[in-house]
């Protein structure tokens, strides 16, 4: 497999191994980073694309605004150096791409630069269990919430929550978790977001469940709706988990994974349902450019 060997860092591309930041930086101290995780894709004739650049892109600039970052990168900056890096890194299978921005300054709380970003390329294989399914745990941890540590932000900070849930599910002996609202509504598991089957209709907790807005959960409501499933955005019980006929995680980095069971509950028949593997194949076609639909998705590097 491939390797990374050159990191773009604030503009000057510099061997992989080379990239550094003090450790009082403000983006190591206390965490004050934002970024995106994002896939570029090979096609089967040939060539390379970006899948929902610019969404990506948006959802950073909204993460640096939230954040009061002074001079973030622009768009147009990050855009660029995210192609390059790619280019530069040779991949010769699907790379995982990484836009972070973090404050490289040293100070207190309320500093709010400089500001430093990094544009990297790495390998990252599907999961084995993309195929066979997850066994997920709700777990006792709970879901930030907004008027905290707004999970709308894709804050590098985010991850100590999701971190010690992933810990305590794969300790438990499960490979995944699933959060819930200090409500105890369902929000979304670890590092993706969540749909439910039930009668037909594809569910997903709403906006307002302290979900990361997430585009790939966008991309599959989309691509639902294209293909005649009804779709909800809707608060989500955690009885829910355990009736539906079907439930899937989606995300950038997991793509749509199906979830066979929920504290040992079986999911339908405890195997990928045929609406998960439907959206599973459409998803396909859209990322990889196998399908003609949605070409304003795509990115060529
Ligand atoms: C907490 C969380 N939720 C959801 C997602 C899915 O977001 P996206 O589809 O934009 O990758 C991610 C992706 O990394 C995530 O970290």
């Amino acid at each position: 497999m491939w390797q990374a060997r050159t990191i773009i860092h604030n503009g000057q591309a510099i061997p992989f191994a080379e990239a550094r930041i003090h450790p009082l930086a403000l983006g190591v101290a206390f965490g004050i980073a934002v970024f995106e995780g994002l896939r570029a894709y090979r096609h089967p004739g040939g060539g390379f694309s970006v899948f929902r650049l610019e969404e990506h892109l948006d959802r950073l600039a909204q993460g640096m605004k939230v954040l009061r970052l002074a001079d973030p990168p622009s768009k147009d900056t990050l855009r660029q150096a995210l192609l390059e890096v790619i280019r530069l890194n040779e991949p010769d299978e699907d790379a995982y791409l990484r836009l972070q921005v973090q404050i490289e300054g040293l100070g207190m709380m309320a500093t709010t630069g400089p500001v430093g970003w990094i544009a990297a390329a790495l390998p990252r294989e599907r999961s084995a269990k993309f195929a066979t399914g997850l066994a997920a745990q709700v777990s006792s941890w709970t879901r930030l919430p907004d008027n905290a540590m707004p999970p709308r932000v894709k804050a590098s900070a985010n991850y100590h929550a999701s971190r010690l849930a992933t810990l305590q599910a794969k300790a438990d002996g499960y490979d995944s978790a699933i959060l819930l609202t200090q409500r105890g509504k369902v929000s979304e598991a670890a590092a993706a977001c969540l749909f439910l089957v039930r009668d037909g209709v594809l569910a997903t907790p709403s906006r307002g469940s302290d979900i990361l807005e997430s585009i790939t959960r966008d991309t599959v409501m989309v691509l639902a709706r294209e293909a005649g499933i009804p779709v909800e955005e809707r608060e989500v019980d955690r009885t829910e988990l355990y009736v539906a006929d079907e439930i899937f995680l989606c995300g950038t980095g997991q793509e749509l994974v199906a979830v066979t069971s929920v504290d040992r509950l079986p999911v339908g028949d405890g195997a990928p349902g045929a609406v998960t593997r439907r959206l599973q194949a459409a998803y396909e076609g859209v990322v990889r450019g196998t399908s003609d639909a949605h070409s304003e998705w795509r990115t060529p590097v």
